[in-house]
């Protein structure tokens, strides 16, 4: 895996009158139900719990972005995706790590997330990340409909990067 440069990759939180296209962009090529504006004019306004993290190259604009809410001691991811053409180069690993941190300096000491049955990479990554499938939502998603497996981690050290 080819980690990117540190330079050229900024992961910051969402500024709602800025990002919202390009988050957009990452939605649209990422899933066949992608989130509407509103979903993110939702989470902006309730920043009591939810926090939304964009990874920015300083050419590309907005490469990737992660939705979670941290609730009490728990972080609950909602939302991960990478442009197509920035996956395989550690981003994902990498914006999990800030998200990690972010929610451990807020008190979170857990998480938990759900994913589609047939995302094999977003199943390894997250196995890779340490967490352990739990329990199954039989027809959860829909277009298609399909089971989620819903995943926990029961700590929230830091990521291993390299
Ligand atoms: C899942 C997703 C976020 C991964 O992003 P990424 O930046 O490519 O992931 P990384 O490069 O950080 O990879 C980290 C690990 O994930 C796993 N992984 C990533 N892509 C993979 C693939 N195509 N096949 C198998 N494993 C994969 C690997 O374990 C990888 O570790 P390794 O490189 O040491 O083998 C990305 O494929 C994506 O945006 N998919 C569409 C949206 C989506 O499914 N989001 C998840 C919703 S739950």
């Amino acid at each position: 895996m080819t980690l990117l440069p540190d330079a050229a990759i900024r992961i910051r939180r969402m500024r709602i009158d800025e990002d919202l296209d390009g988050i957009g962009a990452v939605d649209a090529a990422s899933f066949t139900n992608p989130w509407t504006r509103d979903m993110y004019l939702w989470e902006a306004a309730h920043s009591d719990v939810a926090r939304v993290f964009v990874a920015v190259h300083d050419e590309a604009g907005i490469v990737a972005y992660c939705a979670v809410w941290v609730v009490f001691d728990e972080l609950q991811v909602n939302n991960l995706a990478v442009l197509p053409a920035w996956r395989a180069r550690g981003l994902a690993r990498r914006l999990l790590a800030e998200v990690f941190r972010a929610a451990r300096d807020e008190g979170a000491t857990c998480a938990t997330l759900e994913v589609r049955a047939s995302n094999a990479p977003a199943i390894a990554l997250y196995e890779g990340l340490g967490f352990v499938r739990t329990a199954i939502r039989a027809g959860y998603y829909t277009h298609p409909v399909e089971d989620a497996w819903i995943y926990w981690r029961h700590d929230l050290d830091p990521v291993e990067l390299a």
